[in-house]
């Protein structure tokens, strides 16, 4: 394969990643953990699975960072997840300590990488990334709003009896209590839900996107959601690898757009060769211009926590 993309965190979510890069035929794949033979044992498994699934790709398994080296995208995964009664934002300074070390390697062997951040707090993991690689800001991006969306239009689909192949939909902000799902960009077959279903199903709806994370730790018990997440840093990754100049929600390093500063936070963007290629600007009502910035103040909050544990 002539793509390479690094999947740091070998657990649910990054194996699960691994194997839909690989089954989707997009790149070779290296897996990489602190856990000896985790990584190692899941691409063998994985690399056997190749002569059912077809295709070609080279799955490596690894606890260092040399077969790292030159990866078109790095998708960092390593963390603790959360369990039943914790918030995300419970998960800050673990995570923001492994996310530093992460990062740190992954830069010295791939410096013109980009970056997928998945570990939690989502928001707040990003601004490490982005401060410890030193990437301008198109290369370093967060998966979130396209696990939250598609959250959204599972829950359109199963509501209106329709193929979710037919939804689309948006969650901006951060990727936390105070994610702002938008009723009026989110359509089935190019009709806003909001021509579709009374007010109160939507705010069912919107509600149980909200909760969409806590909803799946509730029932694991043992950890959160990873087969959506990692289809969603997996298209994520394909918009970028295939340069499709897709456009999907992500967060994303803001310079002023929607009013916000040296904040990362959810918005529409296009995803492209160059990773973030664009940021799109709707504009917003403001009942939802409030929201996100309520949003964006939560993450404000998680920054000053990251600037405490400096
Ligand atoms: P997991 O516990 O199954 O896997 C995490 C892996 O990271 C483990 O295998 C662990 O050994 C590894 N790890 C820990 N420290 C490391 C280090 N320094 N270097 C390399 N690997 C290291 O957890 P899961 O379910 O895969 O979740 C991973 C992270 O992603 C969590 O923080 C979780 O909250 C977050 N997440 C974020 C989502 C989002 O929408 N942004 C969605 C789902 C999960
Ligand atoms: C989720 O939304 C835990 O952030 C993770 O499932």
């Amino acid at each position: 394969m002539d793509k390479k993309v690094t999947v740091v965190g070998a657990g649910n979510v990054g194996a699960t990643a691994a194997q839909r890069l690989a089954e989707k035929g997009l790149c070779d794949v290296v897996l990489v953990d602190i856990v000896e033979g985790v990584p190692q044992g899941k691409s063998l498994d994985l690399t056997q699975a190749a002569a059912i699934e077809k295709h070609d790709c080279n799955l490596t398994g690894t606890n260092g960072y040399e077969d790292t080296a030159g990866s078109d995208i790095v998708i960092i995964t390593a963390g603790i997840p959360r369990k039943p009664g914790m918030s995300r934002d419970d998960l800050i300074s673990t995570n923001a300590g492994i996310m530093k070390k992460v990062t740190e390697q992954v830069v010295k062997y791939s410096p013109d990488t980009t970056l997928i951040v998945v570990s939690n707090p989502l928001d707040a993991m990003c601004h490490v990334a982005y401060e410890v690689s030193g990437f301008p800001k198109n290369r370093v991006m967060g998966m979130a709003g396209v696990l939250d969306s598609a959250r959204f239009r599972a829950f359109i689909a199963m509501e209106l009896n329709v193929s979710i192949e037919n939804t689309h939909a948006f969650v901006l902000g951060g990727h936390g209590d105070t994610m702002v799902p938008l009723p009026r960009f989110s359509t089935v077959a190019g009709i806003p839900i909001t021509e579709l279903m009374p007010k109160d199903r939507i705010d069912a709806i919107v509600d149980r996107t909200r909760n969409g994370g806590a909803e799946i730790v509730g029932l694991l018990k043992t950890g959160s959601a990873f087969y959506a997440p990692a289809s969603s840093a997996v298209e994520m990754a394909k918009a970028i690898l295939l340069d499709k100049k897709m456009i999907l929600a992500c967060a994303v390093y803001l310079e002023g757009e929607y009013g916000f500063k040296d904040l990362f936070i959810g918005v529409p963007a296009k995803l492209g060769k160059d990773g973030v290629e664009e940021v799109i600007e709707i504009n917003l009502t403001d009942e939802e211009k409030a929201a996100l910035k309520n949003s964006a103040d939560a993450v404000e909050d998680l920054k000053r926590v990251l600037a405490k544990l400096k």
